[in-house]
């Protein structure tokens, strides 16, 4: 069978910073710190529900991140401005690479499908407003079975609903702690390093390859 490929959407596909440029008209120059501190927050809620396994829904994560830094920041955001922002999260932008790396690699014949922490709906209107919905077989939420990356009971839902097994399966992704996460679990996976600032947990877990982006991601992978 042809190889499959994971594609994590925040973060890899999906710009999550691309909400800067409304942040901006709001906080000010403490636009880009802002989003990295919601980001950071976002993820921290996901991992802490996951294990308390008192899951809510990644949207419920991020709007609960977004009040966690208003405050932080000391930014007194009405409600509107707060729903705006939640609207603008739902249509970020994709990178730069991903729409025509995924092009080469359906062409090339790999099983490409989302895999994600957002839940269906959610996933489904992002991935189309990027204009990359096509180029997946199917996209996988973690809502199927209400846990959180990196359990590794996700990777395991993921191989399932896929039809496919560890051996062959890569999750493809920037955040680190989803790249061990799915190696922990049995896969393979690609780190997609777009920044050289981009720093790899420490863990003595290392990616099965590492790229800069996803156009490159073809020609590593055949390697492997
Ligand atoms: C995702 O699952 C981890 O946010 C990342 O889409």
């Amino acid at each position: 069978m042809a190889t499959t490929l994971a594609f994590d959407v925040y973060g890899t596909l999906i710009d999550t910073h691309g909400i800067v440029a409304a942040l901006e008209g709001l906080v000010g120059e403490r636009a880009k710190a802002f989003s990295n501190s919601w980001r950071d927050k976002q993820l921290e809620y996901s991992f802490r529900k996951g294990l308390m396994q008192n899951y809510e829904n990644f949207a419920v994560c991020t709007s609960q991140a977004l009040n966690y830094t208003c405050a932080l920041y000391g930014a007194d955001l009405n409600e509107e401005q707060k729903t705006e922002l939640m609207e603008i999260y739902r249509v970020l932008p994709p990178f730069d690479d991903v729409i025509e790396g995924l092009k080469r690699l359906k062409k090339a014949g790999y099983r490409l499908f989302a895999f994600s922490n957002g839940a269906g709906e959610a996933l489904e209107k992002l991935l189309n407003n990027a204009g990359v919905r096509d180029q997946f077989l199917g996209v996988v939420s973690v809502d199927d079975i209400k846990s959180f990356k990196p359990n590794p009971a996700v990777y395991s839902h993921f191989l399932r609903k896929s039809g496919s097994t560890g051996g062959e399966a890569w999750l493809i992704s920037s955040n680190p702690f989803d790249v061990i996460g799915a190696i922990s679990a049995g896969m393979k996976s690609a780190w997609v390093r777009r920044s050289p600032d981009a720093i790899f947990d420490p863990w003595g877990f290392e990616p099965t390859i590492t790229v800069s982006s996803i156009i490159d991601l073809e020609r590593s992978i055949c390697q492997n």
